[in-house]
């Protein structure tokens, strides 16, 4: 059930007021880029399946959408291979490590486990059919644009920062490569990859990012069907599991909506049918999870009382 408008504008505004002057945690250090972004922004919105948008802060400050670019790139994969070859090629497995893992590699035989860690989100690259790396990119930055709903752009600062700092990535696509989980030249998906993750989104383009799987693959804004609704359960299990690294069965315990952050602070969550939760602040957590976008985006889903764990019926 959709809450009243007026109840979501206010959680929107009460989770930036309430957050605005926390601290804790760190800058992405290991990306140069990142380190050097303001860490005292801070932005909130929500976006409804009707295309509604709620936001506060600094909610149109472009930050590097890092990870979560791995939600849309997994969509692109699965319409192409079909959900069975993509669980059997990817997976959707919690891998227990850090999103760039090598140990979890070695643990597995050298399989992803899932499409939201950096291995796997290279070996779903590298499915997306391409006769080229520029053929590849096109299709993830048209892919991020209509989840978006406008033209998103590459940053060429974040993306000279990340491939000429990019080594382990690198190693993890050969290891993936050499193990049979990588279906395109390993160092083209490593590069494109990188690419992906530096994009430049504001939390409101997050936010639509989000009520567009919320809205059955349809983006509520342009009301362009953006991928089939027969994808959004799979892309929901895979966030749960996942989405939030090493903390994703503390966020679905204490928040209960499938989530996916990213490195460049960037948190985002979904309440199927009904709405997006999206928020930024750089600063992170030791598993890479910004602190206070974390929190915001547990205050607005605690206000509306939305858990996918607790559906709406049950919770009066
Ligand atoms: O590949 C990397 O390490 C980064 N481009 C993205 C990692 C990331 O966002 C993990 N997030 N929390």
């Amino acid at each position: 059930m959709m809450p009243e408008k007026s109840a979501i504008a206010s959680a929107v505004r009460t989770a930036h007021a309430d957050h605005a002057g926390d601290t804790g945690g760190a800058n992405a250090s290991y990306i140069p880029y990142l380190a050097s972004v303001d860490p005292s922004l801070f932005g909130v919105c929500v976006a409804t399946a009707d295309g509604d948008v709620f936001e506060a802060g600094d909610a149109g400050f472009e930050f590097a959408l890092e990870s979560i670019s791995k939600v849309c790139s997994m969509a692109l994969a699965m319409e192409h291979t079909g959900l069975p070859e993509f669980h059997d090629k990817v997976g959707a497995d919690p891998t227990g490590e850090p999103f760039n893992s090598v140990i979890a590699l070695a643990l597995h035989g050298g399989k992803p486990l899932s499409p939201l860690v950096n291995a796997g989100a290279m070996s779903t690259v590298s499915l997306i059919p391409a006769a080229s790396a520029d053929e590849r990119w096109q299709k993830i930055l048209a892919m991020q644009s209509a989840f978006a709903g406008r033209d998103i752009r590459l940053s060429d600062a974040v993306n000279d920062s990340e491939q000429s700092t990019n080594f382990h990535n690198r190693a993890i696509a050969w290891l993936l490569y050499s193990s049979g989980s990588m279906y395109s030249d390993p160092m083209e998906a490593c590069e494109v990859y990188t690419r992906q993750c530096s994009t430049l989104v504001t939390t409101r383009d997050l936010a639509v990012m989000g009520a567009t799987v919320a809205a059955r693959g349809r983006n509520p804004v342009t009301g362009k069907q953006v991928f089939d609704p027969s994808l959004v359960p799979p892309i929901l299990a895979e966030m749960t599991m996942e989405g939030l690294y090493t903390s994703s069965g503390d966020w679905a315990y204490r928040v209960g909506l499938p989530g996916k952050s990213g490195v460049g602070g960037g948190v985002l969550a979904i309440m199927p049918g009904t709405l997006a939760i999206a928020a930024f602040s750089p600063p992170l957590d030791p598993a890479g999870n910004s602190v206070r976008a974390q929190k915001a985006v547990a205050s607005v889903a605690a206000a509306l009382k939305l858990n996918i764990y607790n559906a709406t019926d049950f919770a009066q």
